[in-house]
């Protein structure tokens, strides 16, 4: 039987943190050992929020070197970048044609993007939100790009037929639209072409990894995140300075959202008896944050330095760079020519000579 199809993509916007780690590269790893795989660097997204030419490139070569760092085997996989393969871009404009505004326009990844892009406030309710991105005439500008992020993220996935994306949480919404762009596209041509991709989390729930500042997720545009290529003195400081709170002074006493957080990290990299051990100080409040935080450092060290380290080698490795890339466009470009020419004949276009 064929392997399933497994696809999944980074946006070049920055160096990868323990959030991508954990919420999508270390799946790839896992995952290219029993599927048909393809990893890539979403280029053309990036530019829907960070249109800089000054660095988009080199974000594009340090991802592919924390891809490769972290495990991605371009032997196993395909790995490759967005804008290598045009016939994204045609696809892309096809399938927008079957896309309704209005269910772009709720998209939530949308709207927070927007609001954040205008400078709305978050206190405001949906609808005024709404009406101020539609009405906002000042000079900042929510782009066309912004707003069709899910149709071009939705043709990466059906342009492979991709069977399982391995994504964060916060993606699920975006591949919820996939799966009803494909349907909708079935069925209006009465065809059976796309597959309806699903997450995947070899059994688990979605990961989300929380920030260091005490809030919501770790993030690139929340300056709370840890880095893969963090030097270890950097790292120690970024997690001896995480936010906490004054301590249990009852014995028993729920967990605060600040130090949860430090527990959540410590599930994704030190041992289960550790944890405990910390949980267990917690609860009769003989718990010192410093001591917690030193170990945490130790064991997300444990993950991150062997990866720097490789990160360091490869990004100055052009001709292997290079190679992997070229031998990834070629392979990822067939396929996508394959569908394309399906959709093409699908809905009526064709050549005259
Ligand atoms: P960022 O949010 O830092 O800009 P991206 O949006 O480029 O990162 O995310 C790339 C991948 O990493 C996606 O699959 C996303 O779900 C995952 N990811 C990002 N941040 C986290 C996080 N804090 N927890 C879990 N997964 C995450
Ligand atoms: N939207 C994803 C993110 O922000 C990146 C992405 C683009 C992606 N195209 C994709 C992920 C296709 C999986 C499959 O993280």
């Amino acid at each position: 039987m064929a392997k399933e199809i497994v696809l999944s993509g980074i946006r070049a916007t920055g160096n990868l943190h323990l959030g991508n780690y954990y919420g999508a590269l270390s799946k790839f790893v896992k995952m290219q050992e029993d599927y048909d795989s393809l990893f890539f660097i979403a280029d053309l997204h990036a530019l829907t929020t960070h249109p800089d030419p000054k660095t988009l490139h080199t974000n594009v070569k340090n991802i592919i070197a924390e891809y490769l760092a972290a495990g991605v085997d371009p032997d196993k996989a395909t790995i490759f970048v967005q804008s290598d393969v045009p016939e994204i871009s045609e696809l892309y404009l096809l399938l927008n044609m079957h896309v309704g505004i209005g269910e772009l326009m709720r998209t939530a990844s949308f709207k927070d993007k927007a609001r954040k892009a205008l400078g709305i406030k978050t206190d405001k309710d949906e609808e005024d939100i709404e009406k101020e991105i539609i009405g906002n005439e000042s000079n900042k500008r929510v782009n066309a790009g912004l707003l069709t992020y899910p149709t071009l993220m939705a043709v990466d996935i059906l342009i492979q037929k991709a069977n399982k994306v391995p994504v964060g949480k916060d993606q699920e919404q975006h591949l919820e639209l996939t799966r009803r762009f494909a349907r909708r596209f079935n069925s209006f041509y009465g065809v059976d072409l796309f597959p309806e991709p699903e997450n995947f989390n070899f059994g688990g729930n979605a990961v989300k990894v929380p920030g260091l500042d005490g809030s919501g997720k770790m993030g690139k545009s929340e300056g709370n995140c840890i880095y893969l290529i963090d030097e270890e003195k950097v790292l120690r400081k970024k997690v001896m300075r995480a936010v906490t709170d004054e301590g249990p002074k009852v014995p028993n006493s729920p967990v605060s959202q600040p130090v949860e957080n430090l527990f959540t990290l410590m599930e994704l990299t030190s041992a289960p008896e550790v944890i405990q051990q910390y949980r267990d100080a917690y609860a009769d409040c003989s718990i010192r944050y410093g001591d917690l935080k030193k170990q945490l450092a130790e064991d997300i060290l444990k993950v991150t330095l062997p990866i720097r380290e490789r990160i360091l080698d490869i990004q100055n490795d052009d001709v292997l760079l290079a190679r992997v890339i070229k031998q990834g466009a070629d392979r990822a470009r067939e396929r996508a020519a394959k569908t394309l020419s399906e959709v093409r004949e699908i809905m009526g276009i064709k050549k005259f000579y």
